[in-house]
């Protein structure tokens, strides 16, 4: 198991942040969400430093569907980050944190009507608008209540990019977006001429998550700053900010191999300027809006192994007292993870076990096959890298109640979101 961040061992035994790990599943039971506070820190200032968000006019906006607790929050605007927000619940959580609401980026492909209300009354900075339906309702609500509001639209740029292979297409089925090569992009633009409370500002596009290769965010950049160049000449409207979506892929096996975030920033950069030096355009202001890269790797889950199930020459089925509903990334996206336990760690016996979740799914399995000390029940096993998208889609399936969430930094632990009990379970029952 790869150590990330503060993860350090003394004795056989796993700390993080300076807390041993055995001390907080006993303190704060398991299933428990452990996030390294100093690495999520680290995270955003090598985007900020590096991608010239400093000082420079850049902007890196956390992506908060990652993992946005009211503490997340804070941990960004300290930071110097904006955040992108997707829905009235991450803008609420923001708002209740008292994010500044003129860092906030608020997308989604179908806002309603109470959330663009909500959105416009908070001020949000901007909304980067995905469909007409959208633009509709922003001219009419700002009308209502007499104000303006800074947009983005959303473009389907034609590329496709997964993690390991990507696809330039002329791309136009996609539910995101304002497509290129269908028109709608050139109609949206017409459409902007009737409406007085929206000021087009920059353009969006973001083309997957957990990519490993620079060549699609390269072409990525050519293409926005291209369109940005059109616009100027064919509907005279400056793209003052190009907003380039979500962030670098992360490790979580040995498989995964992410590029340097230094890296991915400065090339990213430099192409920019490039670009809009061959084609003749003043260089708009750049925003990334990476999630995963901020706190997948800041994020590992304890549980408690409970069930081991020894099957004879089939498999052992090493039973946790967590599983879909703390981290569905396995069972939903066949998503590899790492694990270890945490008072045995220098063990270096490999047994071949396969890591199960309490759901009634057959599904249910953390990890498949992977190698793990000698084990027995009662033991604290850590996944790691379970820091994006795990609690953010954490669900109560099976009426299990949420894990809580502890901050570790510097030898100290905070619990930041406490433990869903069986009565919260069952409060908007009736
Ligand atoms: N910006 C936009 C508009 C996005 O749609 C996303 C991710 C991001 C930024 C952040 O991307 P990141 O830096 O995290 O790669 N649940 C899936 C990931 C879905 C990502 C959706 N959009 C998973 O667990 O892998």
């Amino acid at each position: 198991m790869k150590l990330h961040g503060t993860m350090k061992i003394y004795n056989n035994e796993l700390s993080i942040g300076g807390v041993s790990c055995l001390k907080l599943a006993k303190e704060y039971k398991t299933p428990l969400y452990v996030i390294d506070e100093e690495l999520i820190r680290q995270n955003c200032r090598e985007y900020i430093e590096n991608f010239d968000a400093k000082n420079g006019q850049n902007k890196v906006a956390y992506a908060g569907k990652a993992f946005l607790p009211i503490y997340m929050c804070k941990i960004i605007e300290e930071e110097g980050m904006c955040l992108d927000v997707v829905s009235g619940g991450e803008l609420y959580t923001a708002h209740k944190a008292n994010f500044p609401m003129k860092n906030i980026l608020f997308h989604g492909n179908n806002k309603t009507f109470e959330e663009i209300e909500m959105g416009i009354e908070f001020g949000v900075g901007r909304f980067v608008v995905d469909n007409f339906y959208e633009l509709d309702l922003i001219e009419k609500i700002c009308d209502e209540k007499n104000k303006t509001q800074d947009i983005y639209f959303r473009i389907t740029p034609g590329i496709e990019a997964h993690t390991h292979d990507y696809i330039k297409t002329g791309q136009i089925d996609s539910k995101f977006g304002f497509a290129l090569t269908n028109g709608d992009l050139e109609r949206a633009l017409e459409k902007l001429k009737e409406y007085k409370r929206i000021n087009l500002v920059g353009i969006h596009a973001h083309i997957g998550s957990q990519i490993f290769d620079l060549e699609p965010y390269l072409d990525t950049v050519d293409i926005m700053l291209n369109i940005a160049k059109n616009i100027k000449e064919q509907n005279n409207i400056d793209i003052k900010e190009i907003d380039l979506g979500g962030g670098v892929g992360v490790y979580y096996t040995k498989e995964d191999h992410p590029m340097e975030v230094s890296d991915f920033c400065r090339s990213v950069l430099k192409r920019a300027e490039e670009t809009s030096k061959n084609i003749g355009i003043k260089l708009p202001i750049l925003i990334i809006e990476p999630g995963r890269s901020i706190i997948a790797n800041a994020g590992s889950t304890l549980y408690t192994i409970g069930s081991i199930k020894d099957i004879k020459d089939v498999r052992v089925y090493v039973s946790v007292d967590g599983g879909m509903t703390d981290n569905v990334r396995p069972s939903l996206y066949h998503a590899g993870y790492e694990c270890s336990i945490v008072n045995k760690i220098n063990d270096k016996t490999s047994n071949k076990v396969t890591i199960a979740g309490k759901c009634c799914e057959s599904g249910d399995i953390l990890i498949t096959d992977t190698g793990l000390m000698n084990i027995e029940s009662g033991d604290i096993l850590i996944t790691t890298s379970t820091g994006a998208y795990g609690y953010s889609m954490s669900s109560n399936y099976n009426k299990i109640p949420k894990a809580a969430v502890v901050s570790v930094f510097n030898g100290e632990d905070k619990l930041i979101c406490k433990r869903q009990t069986y009565d919260q379970l069952l409060q908007l029952e009736i």
